[in-house]
């Protein structure tokens, strides 16, 4: 009885498992589908959201309206209002208020607003007050500490040099309206452009209009993955090898190291120079020279907390006292640890492929493994200098691996 109670329950339990994992299966197979699918999307859908052709053509048209009136200049305003620099699509897709691609003597440019002074009121051209340079030098300092805050060097003169060139008369007087533009100019990005401007490591800067300045058209599509990537080894491994060059001259600035807070792939662009890459950072709002980076960090040293995550300053990484109940107020990271843990790595943090993240060559797979996890590793010293051996080994794997793959 026992024994012909248990045969039809174990078949019934057989075909209620194979059932179950059929459904399972099916779940499975239905995911995988939609996170392909999902995926593929992703990368076709323009990641242009916020923006549109119609405000920004009305945004030049009132730039250039207010030139040709006298309100606004640079050596840019000419070129851009009769036709010489002609726009071809807007790229905004965050807190940037323009960030625009045009095409200037066959190549293309960004032209970016960073900031957008409240008071529109401010540009009117009755408005007859007119300043000199000293009053433009005392006003912009302010300003400019917070972003540079270096009062010490030779920086300051270089800098106002060229912003003061291209907001001022000819007469060397700055009339009120053009001193607000000017004032929107004053943001770090266009600050660090001037001060970093022979070192190669940023997009180059051309020059400025009213409120827009423009630079070097530094595409960001190459470098996030997909879950279908596309992109060959060699293709990648180039990309890798861009970025540690890039993180070796922000490293050597001639003011120190820039330090990069804000990792994330749309900040970074690539442009091809034969088979090669340079890559550069596209978005300066969150990077510090050493002097801003230690008030930063003592800033976050400010924060109560329980473990290190309490501690990041985005990718910068402090880590949390646990005597004090306090955040360090010093990094452990710096530009290779963050770009190992965000650009090569992500471990596909929703559907975010690093450019290491996959498809590693056998032959390599792991001793880049073993190094990846090595140079995204906070270290346990305050303020760590970039390790030239991990720098090397990794730059030796990528080469060789590229070597291998071309024969
Ligand atoms: N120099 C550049 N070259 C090419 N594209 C750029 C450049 N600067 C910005 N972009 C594009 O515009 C986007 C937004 O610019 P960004 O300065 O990062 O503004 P936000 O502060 O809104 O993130 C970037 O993610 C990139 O796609
Ligand atoms: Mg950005």
């Amino acid at each position: 009885m026992l024994k012909y109670l248990r045969g039809p329950t174990s078949q019934c339990c057989k075909c209620c498992k194979s059932s179950r994992l059929a459904t399972i299966l099916w779940v499975c197979g239905v995911l995988l589908f939609l996170v392909i699918v999902g995926g593929f999307i992703r990368s076709k859908i323009p990641r242009k959201i916020i923006c549109s052709n119609e405000a920004s053509q009305a945004f030049l048209d009132e730039l250039c309206h207010n030139y040709t009136v006298g309100v606004a200049s640079g050596s840019l305003c000419e070129p851009l209002c009769t036709g010489k620099i002609v726009y071809r699509e807007c790229l905004g897709h965050g807190v940037t208020p323009h960030v625009l691609k045009a095409n200037f003597q066959g190549e293309e440019i960004i032209l970016k607003v960073k900031i957008i002074m409240e008071k529109q009121l401010e540009l009117n051209p009755a408005h007859s007050l007119r300043f000199n340079r000293e009053y433009f030098e005392k006003s912009a300092k302010l300003q400019y500490s917070k972003f540079i805050l270096d009062d010490k060097t030779k920086v300051n003169k270089k800098v106002f040099d060229y912003v003061y060139s291209e907001c001022a008369n000819q007469d060397g007087i700055l009339p009120y309206q053009k001193m607000w533009y000017c004032q929107s100019l004053l943001g770090r990005e266009f600050l660090l452009s001037i001060l970093l401007k022979d070192t190669n490591s940023l997009p180059k800067i051309y020059g400025t209009c009213g409120n827009v300045f423009a630079v070097e058209n530094t595409p960001d599509e190459k470098l996030e993955g997909s879950l279908i990537d596309g992109r060959s080894w060699s293709t990648r491994a180039r990309l890798g090898l861009g970025l540690l060059d890039m993180i070796e001259k922000l490293d050597n600035t001639p003011y120190g190291t820039l330090y990069l807070c804000d990792i994330r792939f749309p900040n970074f662009g690539a442009v091809k120079v034969g088979s090669d890459y340079v890559v550069k950072p596209i978005d300066l709002d969150f990077t510090w020279l050493p002097a801003q980076m230690k008030q930063v960090m003592i800033g976050v040293s400010n924060k109560t907390c329980h473990t290190d995550e309490h501690c990041h300053y985005q990718a910068c990484l402090s880590r949390c006292n646990y005597k004090t109940g306090y955040c360090e107020p010093d990094t452990y990271s710096n530009n290779l640890v963050s770009i190992c843990r965000m650009i090569f790595t992500t471990n596909a943090k929703v559907l975010k492929y690093g450019i290491f993240d996959k498809d590693l060559p056998v032959n390599f797979q792991s001793r880049l493994t073993i190094l990846l996890k090595k140079c995204s590793l906070p270290s346990v010293t305050p303020w760590p200098r970039t390790s030239p051996e991990l720098m090397k080994e990794l730059r030796a794997v990528l080469r060789a691996s590229i070597h291998s793959n071309n024969l």
